[in-house]
């Protein structure tokens, strides 16, 4: 067995059995796993053992920026140390089979297949490349939300500059409290006309902590698009849930799917993906020529360009940070050692206890919703009488790191996620206890 599929069926496992002690002996079919080296760890003190970050501070904002567990640590090491010391010879004769791994190791985690992947730096690189790649006339219409984090809005506002396609805004929700699936999917679906061909929605809010139904608004596009000669595709900025629910491609059914690696799946700096289904391939163009091996060879006529797939075509060329870009192998090892379920379980309860103790402090407005179908790890908040601002400068002189919403309504954010405890989720219950304006 490879050592990748050895790690998802171990962290499947693991996933099935408790965690006090993380690394089972038996699979749920009762055959015995062979561990072919040490479990990295066993609690969740020893993931947090994985991490430099410092213990004078409770840090709840790794949505935004993630610090790396030490295999990942450890493979930027090793890849610099050799680029340091022999640039072009180490580039040359890894950078073929890295680039290929990097996206092997992407397509376990996320249950595609790797030429369904264009390897990016960043979810607004991969949303940038998505939009403004997609094959839009004047006759088309982009449906899209007011809920969007501002790389969407200003992604698709370029598109629409650059072929003439017109965009539509709905509201899914006025209150995000009081949000549902149901409610979330009609209003888009009511929001779809004859010219609708995008449908361009974010996975998890960055502005409310709501997380929509990607699957459920993916099977309500299906049934429309029966009907119809120019089908809709669907594309999420899926940020703010990959790393954190477990789902795969496959169970997303969405056709276009951008994410940044270096928030929850806690990967190197300047690395993320674009997911592109396999039958939507032909709605994107490529925007920055890539350097694939098979797409260079196709400009040299030593290729068939009919061949090419979505990864060769469109992961952007230009030399990149290899050091980073090849260390997301360990990070998608990492995560799937823990094993997703696990992850989303643990992120899940921290983020409960808090809101459940948040909601029990009069002063304290909370804007996520309490249901987890429909929230994630973003729990985003008031307090009466002071600014969101104000309230994460309170937190921070009580070691807290907060975020602040970058949006026009905004609100604080805590974060917690597989770095945290139990304990650090109570203090700051009890710190926000403290706080009144
Ligand atoms: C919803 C959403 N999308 C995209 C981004 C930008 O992500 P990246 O830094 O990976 O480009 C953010 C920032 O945190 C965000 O909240």
């Amino acid at each position: 067995m490879d050592r990748r599929k050895f790690l998802f069926n171990s962290g499947l496992a693991i996933s099935a059995g408790a965690w006090s002690g993380c690394n089972p002996k038996e699979s749920e079919s009762g055959h015995s796993i062979v561990h072919e080296e040490p479990a990295l760890f066993e609690t969740w003190d020893d993931v947090r053992k994985q991490f430099l970050l410092t213990n004078d501070k409770i840090h709840m904002s790794q949505m935004l920026l993630a610090s790396h567990p030490k295999p990942v640590r450890d493979a930027i090491n090793k890849h610099r140390k050799a680029l340091d010391e022999n640039p072009v010879a180490y580039w040359e004769g890894n950078f073929l089979a890295m680039d290929n791994k990097v996206r092997q190791a992407a397509s376990v985690y996320m249950g595609c297949d790797p030429s369904e992947i264009a390897l990016t730096d960043s979810t607004t690189m991969g949303l940038s490349m998505l939009y403004s790649g997609l094959r839009l006339t004047k006759e088309d219409e982009i449906l899209t939300t007011t809920h969007d984090h501002y790389v969407t809005e200003k992604g698709l506002e370029f598109a629409c500059a650059k072929t003439g396609a017109t965009l539509r805004r709905v509201s899914l929700y006025t209150d995000p409290a009081k949000a549902t699936a149901d409610e979330m999917t009609s209003i888009l679906k009511k929001g779809i006309t004859n010219r609708t061909r995008i449908v361009a929605i974010t996975y998890v809010h960055s502005s409310t902590g709501v997380k929509a139904p990607i699957n459920q608004i993916a099977a309500m596009i299906k049934d429309v698009n029966l009907g119809r000669k120019n089908r809709i595709y669907l594309c999420v900025d899926g940020v703010h849930g990959f790393g954190i629910e477990d789902i795969t491609m496959q169970n997303m059914e969405c056709d276009f799917f951008s994410a940044g690696t270096h928030k929850w799946i806690f990967g190197p700096r300047g690395t993320g993906v674009l997911y592109a289904k396999k039958d939507a391939w032909n709605m994107i163009e490529p925007i920055v020529p890539s350097f694939e091996y098979n797409t260079y060879n196709a400009w040299l006529d030593l290729f068939p360009s009919d061949k090419l797939t979505f990864a060769d075509r469109c992961s952007p060329g230009g030399f990149h940070s290899f050091e980073h870009r090849w260390a997301l192998i360990e990070a998608f090892d990492f995560q799937l050692k823990i094993g997703k379920a696990k992850v989303q379980e643990r992120s899940h309860t921290l983020s409960a206890q808090l809101k459940d103790g948040l909601t029990s402090i009069s002063h304290v407005r909370l804007i996520t919703p309490i249901d987890k179908r429909i929230s994630a790890g973003i729990n985003c908040f008031e307090i009466q009488g002071m600014t969101p601002e104000e309230v994460v400068k309170k937190l921070l002189l009580k070691h807290i790191i907060a975020s602040v919403s970058p949006y026009k309504s905004s609100y604080v954010r805590l974060t917690p996620s597989i770095v945290n405890k139990e304990e650090e989720v109570l203090t700051c219950i009890k710190e926000l206890e403290q706080l009144k304006g």
